[in-house]
Protein backbone atom coordinates (compact mmCIF):
# COMPACT_ATOMS: atom_id res chain seq x y z
CA UNK A 1 0.00 0.00 0.00
CA UNK A 2 1.47 3.42 -0.89
CA UNK A 3 2.13 5.93 1.66
CA UNK A 4 -0.71 8.38 0.72
CA UNK A 5 -3.65 5.44 1.27
CA UNK A 6 -1.74 4.49 4.65
CA UNK A 7 -1.69 8.15 5.77
CA UNK A 8 -5.70 8.45 4.83
CA UNK A 9 -6.52 5.12 6.50
CA UNK A 10 -5.20 6.57 9.82
CA UNK A 11 -6.83 9.05 9.32
CA UNK A 12 -9.87 7.50 8.38
CA UNK A 13 -9.69 5.68 11.79
CA UNK A 14 -9.55 8.82 13.53
CA UNK A 15 -5.71 8.72 14.14
CA UNK A 16 -7.16 7.48 17.59
CA UNK A 17 -5.01 3.69 18.09
CA UNK A 18 -4.94 1.19 21.05
CA UNK A 19 -1.70 1.21 23.28
CA UNK A 20 0.11 -2.61 22.32
CA UNK A 21 -1.45 -3.58 25.80
CA UNK A 22 -4.70 -2.19 25.67
CA UNK A 23 -5.62 -3.85 22.07
CA UNK A 24 -5.16 -7.14 23.70
CA UNK A 25 -7.20 -6.32 26.73
CA UNK A 26 -9.82 -4.68 23.82
CA UNK A 27 -9.51 -8.50 21.93
CA UNK A 28 -9.86 -10.53 24.88
CA UNK A 29 -12.70 -8.08 26.42
CA UNK A 30 -13.97 -8.95 22.82
CA UNK A 31 -13.59 -12.35 22.89
CA UNK A 32 -14.43 -13.35 26.50
CA UNK A 33 -18.34 -12.75 26.70
CA UNK A 34 -21.98 -14.65 27.45
CA UNK A 35 -21.18 -17.56 25.19
CA UNK A 36 -18.67 -18.79 27.55
CA UNK A 37 -21.28 -18.78 30.56
CA UNK A 38 -24.26 -18.96 28.64
CA UNK A 39 -24.06 -21.13 25.32
CA UNK A 40 -21.10 -22.68 25.98
CA UNK A 41 -22.44 -24.97 29.47
CA UNK A 42 -25.35 -26.79 27.62
CA UNK A 43 -23.51 -27.18 24.15
CA UNK A 44 -20.74 -28.91 26.14
CA UNK A 45 -23.23 -31.03 28.21
CA UNK A 46 -25.79 -31.76 25.34
CA UNK A 47 -22.21 -33.36 22.94
CA UNK A 48 -20.38 -35.34 25.49
CA UNK A 49 -18.72 -33.03 28.15
CA UNK A 50 -14.93 -33.68 28.01
CA UNK A 51 -14.86 -34.83 24.80
CA UNK A 52 -16.82 -31.88 23.14
CA UNK A 53 -14.52 -29.72 25.27
CA UNK A 54 -11.19 -31.01 23.67
CA UNK A 55 -12.95 -30.71 20.40
CA UNK A 56 -13.70 -26.90 21.07
CA UNK A 57 -9.78 -26.16 22.24
CA UNK A 58 -8.91 -28.12 18.67
CA UNK A 59 -10.81 -26.06 16.51
CA UNK A 60 -9.96 -23.17 18.61
CA UNK A 61 -6.43 -23.71 18.23
CA UNK A 62 -6.35 -25.20 14.07
CA UNK A 63 -9.06 -23.11 12.85
CA UNK A 64 -10.35 -20.45 15.18
CA UNK A 65 -6.50 -18.91 15.38
CA UNK A 66 -5.59 -18.50 12.15
CA UNK A 67 -8.91 -17.00 10.79
CA UNK A 68 -8.17 -14.54 13.82
CA UNK A 69 -4.90 -13.67 12.95
CA UNK A 70 -6.01 -13.32 9.58
CA UNK A 71 -9.07 -10.93 10.81
CA UNK A 72 -6.48 -8.91 12.02
CA UNK A 73 -3.84 -8.99 9.51
CA UNK A 74 -6.85 -7.17 7.46
CA UNK A 75 -7.85 -4.81 9.61
CA UNK A 76 -3.78 -3.70 10.36
CA UNK A 77 -3.64 -3.97 6.44
CA UNK A 78 -6.57 -1.35 5.63
CA UNK A 79 -6.59 -0.07 8.34
CA UNK A 80 -10.27 1.56 7.88
CA UNK A 81 -13.83 -0.16 8.91
CA UNK A 82 -14.56 -3.08 7.47
CA UNK A 83 -15.64 -2.23 3.78
CA UNK A 84 -13.04 0.23 3.27
CA UNK A 85 -10.50 -1.96 4.82
CA UNK A 86 -11.81 -4.75 1.74
CA UNK A 87 -11.74 -1.86 -0.94
CA UNK A 88 -8.15 -0.61 -0.31
CA UNK A 89 -6.48 -4.15 -0.15
CA UNK A 90 -7.89 -4.95 -3.60
CA UNK A 91 -8.59 -3.72 -6.66
CA UNK A 92 -11.47 -6.38 -7.54
CA UNK A 93 -14.97 -4.93 -7.43
CA UNK A 94 -17.43 -7.13 -5.01
CA UNK A 95 -15.59 -6.96 -1.65
CA UNK A 96 -16.92 -3.98 0.01
CA UNK A 97 -20.32 -5.25 -0.46
CA UNK A 98 -19.22 -8.50 1.33
CA UNK A 99 -17.58 -6.65 4.24
CA UNK A 100 -21.16 -4.98 4.06
CA UNK A 101 -22.97 -8.45 5.59
CA UNK A 102 -19.74 -8.54 8.47
CA UNK A 103 -21.26 -4.85 9.39
CA UNK A 104 -25.02 -6.03 9.18
CA UNK A 105 -23.82 -9.22 10.99
CA UNK A 106 -22.77 -7.36 14.47
CA UNK A 107 -25.75 -5.38 14.41
CA UNK A 108 -28.28 -7.67 14.19
CA UNK A 109 -25.88 -9.82 17.17
CA UNK A 110 -25.79 -6.89 19.54
CA UNK A 111 -30.12 -5.72 18.93
CA UNK A 112 -30.14 -9.74 20.80
CA UNK A 113 -26.87 -10.03 22.94
CA UNK A 114 -27.62 -6.50 24.50
CA UNK A 115 -30.68 -8.23 25.47
CA UNK A 116 -28.66 -10.64 27.40
CA UNK A 117 -26.50 -7.96 28.83
CA UNK A 118 -29.38 -6.41 30.43
CA UNK A 119 -30.86 -9.92 32.04
CA UNK A 120 -27.21 -10.41 33.29
CA UNK A 121 -27.69 -6.96 35.49
CA UNK A 122 -31.10 -7.51 36.60
CA UNK A 123 -30.07 -10.57 38.19
CA UNK A 124 -27.28 -9.11 39.72
CA UNK A 125 -29.76 -6.78 41.15
CA UNK A 126 -31.78 -9.11 42.16
CA UNK A 127 -29.48 -11.11 43.77
CA UNK A 128 -27.68 -8.99 45.42
CA UNK A 129 -30.64 -7.70 47.25
CA UNK A 130 -31.98 -11.16 47.74
CA UNK A 131 -35.47 -10.29 45.80
CA UNK A 132 -34.73 -13.21 44.14
CA UNK A 133 -34.82 -15.93 46.71
CA UNK A 134 -37.99 -14.50 48.01
CA UNK A 135 -39.79 -17.61 46.06
CA UNK A 136 -38.03 -20.99 45.06
CA UNK A 137 -39.94 -21.29 41.57
CA UNK A 138 -36.97 -19.74 39.47
CA UNK A 139 -38.32 -20.96 36.06
CA UNK A 140 -41.57 -18.31 37.32
CA UNK A 141 -39.98 -16.12 38.12
CA UNK A 142 -37.39 -16.07 34.64
CA UNK A 143 -40.86 -16.33 33.02
CA UNK A 144 -42.52 -13.68 34.86
CA UNK A 145 -39.52 -11.31 33.99
CA UNK A 146 -38.85 -12.09 29.93
CA UNK A 147 -42.66 -11.90 29.82
CA UNK A 148 -42.67 -8.41 30.47
CA UNK A 149 -41.64 -5.07 28.79
CA UNK A 150 -38.70 -4.61 31.87
CA UNK A 151 -35.87 -6.82 29.49
CA UNK A 152 -36.73 -3.60 27.24
CA UNK A 153 -35.42 -1.09 29.75
CA UNK A 154 -32.43 -3.24 30.74
CA UNK A 155 -31.24 -3.63 26.96
CA UNK A 156 -31.59 -0.12 27.20
CA UNK A 157 -29.46 0.27 29.80
CA UNK A 158 -26.47 -1.97 28.55
CA UNK A 159 -26.94 -0.33 25.19
CA UNK A 160 -26.44 3.15 26.95
CA UNK A 161 -23.33 1.95 29.12
CA UNK A 162 -21.91 0.45 25.88
CA UNK A 163 -22.38 3.94 23.97
CA UNK A 164 -21.14 5.74 26.71
CA UNK A 165 -17.93 3.55 26.70
CA UNK A 166 -17.34 4.29 23.04
CA UNK A 167 -18.26 7.79 22.35
CA UNK A 168 -15.18 8.50 24.52
CA UNK A 169 -12.58 6.73 21.41
CA UNK A 170 -11.04 3.88 21.20
CA UNK A 171 -7.90 4.72 23.53
CA UNK A 172 -9.61 6.86 25.90
CA UNK A 173 -13.07 4.49 25.71
CA UNK A 174 -12.87 1.10 24.69
CA UNK A 175 -9.07 0.61 25.87
CA UNK A 176 -9.49 2.10 29.93
CA UNK A 177 -12.94 0.34 29.86
CA UNK A 178 -11.66 -2.98 29.42
CA UNK A 179 -8.37 -2.24 31.37
CA UNK A 180 -10.76 -1.99 34.11
CA UNK A 181 -13.08 -4.72 33.77
CA UNK A 182 -10.99 -7.00 32.53
CA UNK A 183 -8.83 -7.30 35.77
CA UNK A 184 -12.16 -7.11 38.08
CA UNK A 185 -13.64 -9.84 35.27
CA UNK A 186 -10.15 -12.30 36.78
CA UNK A 187 -10.85 -11.89 40.25
CA UNK A 188 -14.22 -12.68 40.29
CA UNK A 189 -13.58 -15.50 37.75
CA UNK A 190 -11.28 -16.80 40.72
CA UNK A 191 -13.32 -16.30 43.64
CA UNK A 192 -16.58 -17.98 41.98
CA UNK A 193 -14.25 -21.22 40.99
CA UNK A 194 -13.02 -21.54 44.48
CA UNK A 195 -16.51 -21.83 45.81
CA UNK A 196 -18.00 -23.91 43.32
CA UNK A 197 -14.81 -26.54 43.54
CA UNK A 198 -15.48 -26.30 47.37
CA UNK A 199 -18.77 -27.51 47.10
CA UNK A 200 -20.19 -31.08 48.58
CA UNK A 201 -19.78 -33.03 45.23
CA UNK A 202 -18.12 -30.75 43.01
CA UNK A 203 -15.63 -33.53 41.86
CA UNK A 204 -18.59 -35.27 39.79
CA UNK A 205 -18.84 -31.85 37.34
CA UNK A 206 -14.78 -31.81 37.03
CA UNK A 207 -14.88 -35.33 35.89
CA UNK A 208 -17.41 -34.50 33.47
CA UNK A 209 -15.50 -31.40 31.85
CA UNK A 210 -12.67 -32.83 32.20
CA UNK A 211 -12.39 -36.84 31.62
CA UNK A 212 -12.84 -37.19 28.08
CA UNK A 213 -15.15 -40.41 26.59
CA UNK A 214 -14.21 -40.26 23.00
CA UNK A 215 -17.25 -42.44 22.58
CA UNK A 216 -19.57 -39.18 22.56
CA UNK A 217 -17.66 -37.54 19.93
CA UNK A 218 -18.88 -37.22 16.54
CA UNK A 219 -18.52 -35.39 13.33
CA UNK A 220 -21.82 -33.38 14.22
CA UNK A 221 -20.17 -32.49 17.67
CA UNK A 222 -17.13 -31.14 16.51
CA UNK A 223 -19.35 -28.97 13.65
CA UNK A 224 -20.88 -27.43 16.69
CA UNK A 225 -17.18 -27.20 18.55
CA UNK A 226 -16.02 -25.15 15.49
CA UNK A 227 -19.25 -22.76 15.34
CA UNK A 228 -18.95 -21.94 18.90
CA UNK A 229 -15.10 -21.13 18.80
CA UNK A 230 -15.94 -18.52 16.18
CA UNK A 231 -18.60 -17.21 18.29
CA UNK A 232 -15.93 -17.50 21.55
CA UNK A 233 -13.82 -16.02 19.38
CA UNK A 234 -15.87 -12.71 17.92
CA UNK A 235 -14.84 -14.10 14.12
CA UNK A 236 -16.88 -13.55 11.18
CA UNK A 237 -18.19 -10.25 12.82
CA UNK A 238 -16.08 -7.77 11.37
CA UNK A 239 -14.94 -6.41 15.24
CA UNK A 240 -11.44 -8.06 14.94
CA UNK A 241 -11.09 -6.61 11.34
CA UNK A 242 -11.46 -3.76 13.05
CA UNK A 243 -10.40 -3.54 16.37
CA UNK A 244 -7.38 -4.56 13.86
CA UNK A 245 -7.44 -0.99 12.28
CA UNK A 246 -6.80 0.29 15.68
CA UNK A 247 -3.71 -1.61 16.26
CA UNK A 248 -0.07 -0.10 16.94
CA UNK A 249 1.85 -0.53 13.70
CA UNK A 250 4.76 -2.83 15.59
CA UNK A 251 2.18 -5.13 17.22
CA UNK A 252 3.01 -8.51 16.30
CA UNK A 253 0.22 -9.88 15.56
CA UNK A 254 1.30 -13.94 15.92
CA UNK A 255 2.00 -12.81 19.57
CA UNK A 256 -1.23 -10.83 19.57
CA UNK A 257 -3.44 -13.61 18.26
CA UNK A 258 -1.86 -16.41 20.87
CA UNK A 259 -2.68 -14.13 23.37
CA UNK A 260 -6.38 -13.77 22.66
CA UNK A 261 -6.72 -17.36 22.20
CA UNK A 262 -5.29 -18.01 24.96
CA UNK A 263 -7.31 -16.03 27.02
CA UNK A 264 -10.58 -16.92 25.49
CA UNK A 265 -10.02 -20.79 26.48
CA UNK A 266 -8.76 -19.91 30.05
CA UNK A 267 -12.26 -17.99 30.55
CA UNK A 268 -13.55 -20.89 28.90
CA UNK A 269 -12.25 -23.30 31.11
CA UNK A 270 -12.23 -21.52 34.27
CA UNK A 271 -16.01 -21.18 33.43
CA UNK A 272 -16.59 -24.82 33.12
CA UNK A 273 -14.96 -25.13 36.49
CA UNK A 274 -17.47 -23.03 37.74
CA UNK A 275 -20.97 -24.23 35.89
CA UNK A 276 -20.43 -28.01 35.94
CA UNK A 277 -19.32 -28.60 39.78
CA UNK A 278 -22.39 -26.27 40.87
CA UNK A 279 -24.70 -27.75 38.57
CA UNK A 280 -23.53 -31.35 39.37
CA UNK A 281 -23.59 -30.21 42.93
CA UNK A 282 -27.22 -29.33 43.47
CA UNK A 283 -28.41 -32.29 40.71
CA UNK A 284 -28.88 -29.85 37.85
CA UNK A 285 -28.62 -31.17 34.18
CA UNK A 286 -25.95 -28.93 32.47
CA UNK A 287 -27.49 -29.86 28.87
CA UNK A 288 -31.16 -28.35 29.79
CA UNK A 289 -30.42 -25.25 27.43
CA UNK A 290 -30.03 -21.64 27.85
CA UNK A 291 -32.21 -21.24 30.98
CA UNK A 292 -29.27 -23.01 32.76
CA UNK A 293 -27.65 -19.45 34.00
CA UNK A 294 -30.72 -18.06 34.86
CA UNK A 295 -33.23 -21.00 36.14
CA UNK A 296 -30.84 -23.73 37.13
CA UNK A 297 -27.98 -21.59 38.70
CA UNK A 298 -30.03 -19.63 40.93
CA UNK A 299 -31.69 -22.61 42.61
CA UNK A 300 -27.72 -23.80 43.49
CA UNK A 301 -27.02 -20.15 44.64
CA UNK A 302 -29.94 -20.29 47.06
CA UNK A 303 -28.59 -23.25 48.45
CA UNK A 304 -25.19 -22.27 49.21
CA UNK A 305 -23.97 -20.03 51.85
CA UNK A 306 -23.58 -16.78 51.21
CA UNK A 307 -25.36 -17.53 48.14
CA UNK A 308 -27.34 -14.06 47.76
CA UNK A 309 -24.07 -12.73 47.15
CA UNK A 310 -21.94 -15.65 45.25
CA UNK A 311 -25.39 -15.16 42.86
CA UNK A 312 -24.72 -11.35 42.64
CA UNK A 313 -21.27 -11.70 41.78
CA UNK A 314 -21.88 -14.06 39.18
CA UNK A 315 -23.77 -11.92 37.28
CA UNK A 316 -21.83 -8.92 37.83
CA UNK A 317 -18.89 -11.54 36.43
CA UNK A 318 -21.39 -12.30 33.51
CA UNK A 319 -22.41 -8.54 33.08
CA UNK A 320 -18.97 -7.33 32.39
CA UNK A 321 -18.05 -10.31 30.24
CA UNK A 322 -20.83 -8.90 28.24
CA UNK A 323 -20.12 -5.22 28.23
CA UNK A 324 -16.40 -5.36 26.87
CA UNK A 325 -17.91 -8.04 24.46
CA UNK A 326 -21.13 -5.21 23.13
CA UNK A 327 -18.39 -2.69 23.01
CA UNK A 328 -16.51 -4.45 20.24
CA UNK A 329 -20.27 -5.10 18.73
CA UNK A 330 -21.09 -1.35 18.71
CA UNK A 331 -17.82 -0.08 17.00
CA UNK A 332 -17.98 -2.24 13.87
CA UNK A 333 -21.09 -0.15 12.71
CA UNK A 334 -20.05 3.23 14.16
CA UNK A 335 -16.62 2.83 12.49
CA UNK A 336 -18.68 2.10 9.26
CA UNK A 337 -21.11 5.01 9.44
CA UNK A 338 -18.62 7.70 10.67
CA UNK A 339 -16.55 6.70 7.61
CA UNK A 340 -19.12 6.59 5.36
CA UNK A 341 -21.18 9.51 6.30
CA UNK A 342 -17.80 11.69 7.53
CA UNK A 343 -19.98 12.24 11.05
CA UNK A 344 -18.37 12.91 14.32
CA UNK A 345 -18.18 10.16 16.14
CA UNK A 346 -20.70 10.77 18.53
CA UNK A 347 -23.59 11.34 15.87
CA UNK A 348 -22.85 8.34 14.88
CA UNK A 349 -22.51 6.73 18.36
CA UNK A 350 -25.97 7.90 18.99
CA UNK A 351 -27.85 6.86 16.00
CA UNK A 352 -26.07 3.55 15.98
CA UNK A 353 -27.23 2.87 19.48
CA UNK A 354 -30.68 4.07 18.87
CA UNK A 355 -30.80 1.81 15.49
CA UNK A 356 -29.56 -1.37 17.61
CA UNK A 357 -32.35 -0.81 20.17
CA UNK A 358 -35.12 -0.21 18.59
CA UNK A 359 -34.14 -3.62 16.41
CA UNK A 360 -33.91 -5.14 19.59
CA UNK A 361 -37.08 -4.49 20.97
CA UNK A 362 -38.85 -7.21 19.46
CA UNK A 363 -35.88 -9.69 20.90
CA UNK A 364 -36.26 -7.94 24.05
CA UNK A 365 -39.79 -8.83 24.33
CA UNK A 366 -40.48 -12.09 22.37
CA UNK A 367 -38.93 -15.02 24.44
CA UNK A 368 -41.13 -14.57 27.11
CA UNK A 369 -43.96 -14.67 24.79
CA UNK A 370 -46.31 -13.04 27.31
CA UNK A 371 -46.25 -10.14 25.07
CA UNK A 372 -47.28 -9.41 21.33
CA UNK A 373 -46.63 -13.52 20.67
CA UNK A 374 -43.63 -13.12 18.20
CA UNK A 375 -43.22 -16.56 17.29
CA UNK A 376 -42.39 -17.45 13.85
CA UNK A 377 -42.32 -20.86 12.87
CA UNK A 378 -40.36 -23.13 15.47
CA UNK A 379 -38.74 -20.25 17.02
CA UNK A 380 -39.20 -16.66 18.84
CA UNK A 381 -37.72 -13.74 16.94
CA UNK A 382 -35.29 -13.63 19.76
CA UNK A 383 -34.36 -17.28 18.43
CA UNK A 384 -34.25 -16.50 14.37
CA UNK A 385 -31.84 -14.00 15.29
CA UNK A 386 -29.64 -15.86 17.32
CA UNK A 387 -29.96 -18.83 14.45
CA UNK A 388 -29.54 -16.20 11.46
CA UNK A 389 -26.73 -14.46 13.18
CA UNK A 390 -24.90 -17.32 14.54
CA UNK A 391 -25.28 -20.14 12.34
CA UNK A 392 -25.52 -18.44 9.03
CA UNK A 393 -24.32 -14.82 8.73
CA UNK A 394 -20.97 -15.72 10.97
CA UNK A 395 -19.59 -18.68 9.30
CA UNK A 396 -20.38 -16.70 5.49
CA UNK A 397 -17.92 -13.53 6.99
CA UNK A 398 -15.72 -16.35 8.23
CA UNK A 399 -15.58 -17.49 4.63
CA UNK A 400 -15.49 -14.36 3.27
CA UNK A 401 -12.51 -13.35 5.40
CA UNK A 402 -10.45 -17.19 4.26
CA UNK A 403 -11.11 -16.44 0.63
CA UNK A 404 -9.89 -12.93 0.74
CA UNK A 405 -7.09 -13.36 2.30
CA UNK A 406 -6.02 -17.11 1.29
CA UNK A 407 -6.45 -16.01 -2.41
CA UNK A 408 -7.20 -12.27 -3.02
CA UNK A 409 -5.33 -10.40 -0.71
CA UNK A 410 -1.38 -10.07 -1.99
CA UNK A 411 0.39 -8.52 0.72
CA UNK A 412 -0.66 -10.68 3.49
CA UNK A 413 2.39 -11.58 4.80
CA UNK A 414 3.26 -8.01 5.44
CA UNK A 415 0.22 -6.89 7.60
CA UNK A 416 1.20 -10.49 9.54
CA UNK A 417 4.51 -9.66 9.86
CA UNK A 418 5.34 -13.74 10.57
CA UNK A 419 8.55 -15.75 10.00
CA UNK A 420 8.33 -17.69 6.57
CA UNK A 421 7.70 -21.21 7.81
CA UNK A 422 4.92 -20.07 10.08
CA UNK A 423 3.24 -17.79 7.45
CA UNK A 424 3.11 -20.56 5.10
CA UNK A 425 1.65 -22.63 7.89
CA UNK A 426 -0.79 -19.71 8.63
CA UNK A 427 -1.23 -19.61 4.89
CA UNK A 428 -2.21 -23.70 4.02
CA UNK A 429 -4.86 -23.57 6.88
CA UNK A 430 -6.50 -20.03 6.00
CA UNK A 431 -6.38 -21.14 1.94
CA UNK A 432 -7.61 -24.69 2.61
CA UNK A 433 -8.25 -26.12 5.74
CA UNK A 434 -10.57 -23.09 6.89
CA UNK A 435 -12.63 -22.84 4.23
CA UNK A 436 -13.58 -26.52 3.87
CA UNK A 437 -14.73 -26.99 7.32
CA UNK A 438 -16.60 -23.88 7.31
CA UNK A 439 -18.64 -24.13 4.51
CA UNK A 440 -19.36 -27.68 6.26
CA UNK A 441 -20.31 -26.41 9.21
CA UNK A 442 -22.48 -24.14 7.00
CA UNK A 443 -24.45 -26.88 5.36
CA UNK A 444 -24.59 -28.03 8.84
CA UNK A 445 -26.50 -25.31 9.84
CA UNK A 446 -28.62 -25.28 6.79
CA UNK A 447 -29.90 -28.72 7.91
CA UNK A 448 -28.22 -30.35 4.58
CA UNK A 449 -26.30 -32.77 6.41
CA UNK A 450 -29.13 -33.98 8.71
CA UNK A 451 -29.02 -36.93 6.15
CA UNK A 452 -25.83 -38.10 7.93
CA UNK A 453 -25.99 -37.28 11.62
CA UNK A 454 -30.08 -37.43 12.23
CA UNK A 455 -30.52 -40.55 10.14
N1 LIG B 1 -17.18 -13.64 21.70
C1 LIG B 1 -18.39 -13.25 22.35
C2 LIG B 1 -18.86 -14.34 23.26
O1 LIG B 1 -18.32 -15.44 23.26
O2 LIG B 1 -19.82 -14.11 23.99
C3 LIG B 1 -19.49 -12.92 21.40
C4 LIG B 1 -19.10 -11.85 20.44
C5 LIG B 1 -18.71 -10.64 20.91
C6 LIG B 1 -19.08 -12.09 19.13
C7 LIG B 1 -18.28 -9.65 20.06
C8 LIG B 1 -18.68 -11.13 18.26
C9 LIG B 1 -18.28 -9.92 18.74
F1 LIG B 1 -17.92 -9.00 17.91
Amino acid sequence: MDEHKQEEGTKSNGGDQFSKSGFIFAAIGSAVGLGNMWKFPYITGKYGGAAFFLMFIICLLAVGLPVLMAELAIGKGGRGSVSTSFNRLTRQKGWGALGFLMILAPFLILSFYSVVAGWTMYYAVQSFTGRLFNSADYSAQFGSFIGSWQPVWWQLLAMVLTAAVIIKGVSGGIEKFNKILIPGLVILLLALVVRALTLDGAGEGVSFFLRPDFSKLSAESALVALGHAFFSLSLGMGTMITYGAYVDKRQSLGAATMAIGLGDLLYAFLAGLIIFPTSFAYGIEPSQGAGLVFVALPAAFAAMPFGSLFGGLFFVLLAFAALTSTVGLLEVPVAFVREKFNWSRSLSVVVVTLLVFLVGIPSAISVGGAVGGLQFGDKTFFDWMDFICSNILLPLGGLIVTIFVGWVWKNAAEAAGLKSAWFNVWLFMVRYIAPILVVLVLLYSAGALDFLFKG
